[in-house]
């Protein structure tokens, strides 16, 4: 199938096409690079023996997604371009509903001109917020706390409406709990700007002395260690559960809803421990006050996925930091290495 991938530089989507390579379908990835390297062809086509399409440009402009559509004969599309810093949709809210919402509206528009009409679209457990009840079902509360997880939310409610009113099309919101490892290969992971806000490369980059210590945010939340608890989902597990989506949603229209993740909490103080047992390193850890907006606990129910995609994250824990640590090793600075 020839599917274009927007986002497709980016550190699932890259994994995503990978996959989508090795099963034989066509990717055309569209990506702006604003947060990704030209790099990461070279390394797709390494690991698969095949160079997806790429064409550069932005999401936000519909005449170009257009003629990328036609001129690529594209029969479904899977959306992951966007911004998705929780810290900085608080400072640069124009920017996460410029690139997450506008940006999925023209490329709506633009399927619509050329008549394309699945679509897989990237969503977040954040859209839940804070919910009562753990694992979470997809029928819980959509209620979330800052810009980002606001512009997602607004996306899913756009999608649900336009298929609504669009009965032909199929549309699938995947809503991942927390991507962390890389590529068994070593050659494709996550390269965040800067310094890290997430966990897993945090851990990564102080276990490599390239950061002094972890800052743990919080030890007094309510759950066994203090430590708050996510549901950590392999980055490849994660894109095959975009295959399948695409499999089982391209000829069935309406619109179908999935957590992917693995069913699973760790706490903080367990992925540290976990990263120490595999890396046979000392981490330096301080606590530190809770981050705002911070949730004691969030792992999915991923029932849905398991029956109706068929889908089910098999990568333990112990393979999603070795994965890690192996990329971090062999890309001591990201592609810049
Ligand atoms: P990423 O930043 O690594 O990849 C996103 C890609 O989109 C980048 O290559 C970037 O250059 C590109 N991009 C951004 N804005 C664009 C635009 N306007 N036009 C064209 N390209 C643009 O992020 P990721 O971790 O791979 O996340 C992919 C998607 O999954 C995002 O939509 C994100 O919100 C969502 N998501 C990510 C996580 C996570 O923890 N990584 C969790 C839940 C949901
Ligand atoms: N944490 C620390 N120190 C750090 C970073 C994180 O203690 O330096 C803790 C957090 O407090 C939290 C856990 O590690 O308890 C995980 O934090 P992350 O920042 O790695 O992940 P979040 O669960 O906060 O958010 C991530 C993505 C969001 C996405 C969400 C979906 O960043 O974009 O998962 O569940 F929406």
């Amino acid at each position: 199938m020839r599917v274009l991938v927007t986002g497709g530089m980016g550190y699932i989507g890259s994994h995503t096409c990978i996959q989508l390579l090795n099963a034989g379908h066509d990717p055309i990835i569209v990506d702006n690079l604003s947060n990704s390297k030209p790099l990461v062809l070279d390394r797709i086509q390494k690991i698969t023996g095949r160079r997806p399409g790429f064409v550069l440009g932005d999401v936000c402009d519909k005449r170009f997604l257009i003629n990328v559509l036609q001129e690529h004969k594209v029969e479904s599309v899977i959306h992951f371009a966007g911004v998705k810093s929780v810290g900085e949709s608080n400072s640069l809210p124009i920017k996460y509903y410029e690139n997450n919402f506008i940006g999925s509206l023209r490329l709506i528009e633009a399927m619509q001109s050329a008549n394309v009409t699945s679509l897989v679209f990237s969503s977040s457990a954040t859209v839940y917020g804070d919910p009562a009840s753990v694992p979470i079902k997809e029928s819980f509360p959509i209620q979330p706390t800052n810009p980002y997880g606001r512009s997602k939310s607004m996306v899913e409610q756009f999608l649900q409406d336009f298929q609504h009113a669009n009965s032909d099309w199929s549309i699938t919101l995947l809503r991942y709990f927390n991507p962390i490892g890389a590529h068994d290969s070593g050659l494709v992971g996550e390269d965040p700007n800067g310094e890290p806000s997430n966990l897993v490369p945090y851990i990564a980059q102080v276990a490599f002395g390239k950061r002094y210590s972890l800052g743990i945010f919080g030890n007094d939340y309510d759950t066994p260690d203090g430590t708050g608890i996510r549901d950590y989902v392999h980055v490849v597990d994660l894109a095959d559960g975009h295959l399948a989506a695409l499999n089982k949603t391209i000829n069935t229209p309406g619109t179908h809803v999935f957590n992917l993740g693995t069913g699973r909490g760790h706490s903080v103080l367990e992925i540290l421990r976990a990263f120490e047992e595999h890396s046979k390193l000392k981490i330096p850890y301080s606590i530190k006050p809770r981050r705002q907006g911070d949730i004691a606990k969030c792992w999915a129910n991923v029932a849905d996925a398991h029956k109706i995609l068929q889908w089910k994250a098999t990568r333990s824990l112990a393979t999603m930091i070795k994965d890690t640590w192996n990329w971090q090793v062999m890309n001591p600075n990201g592609y810049d290495s």
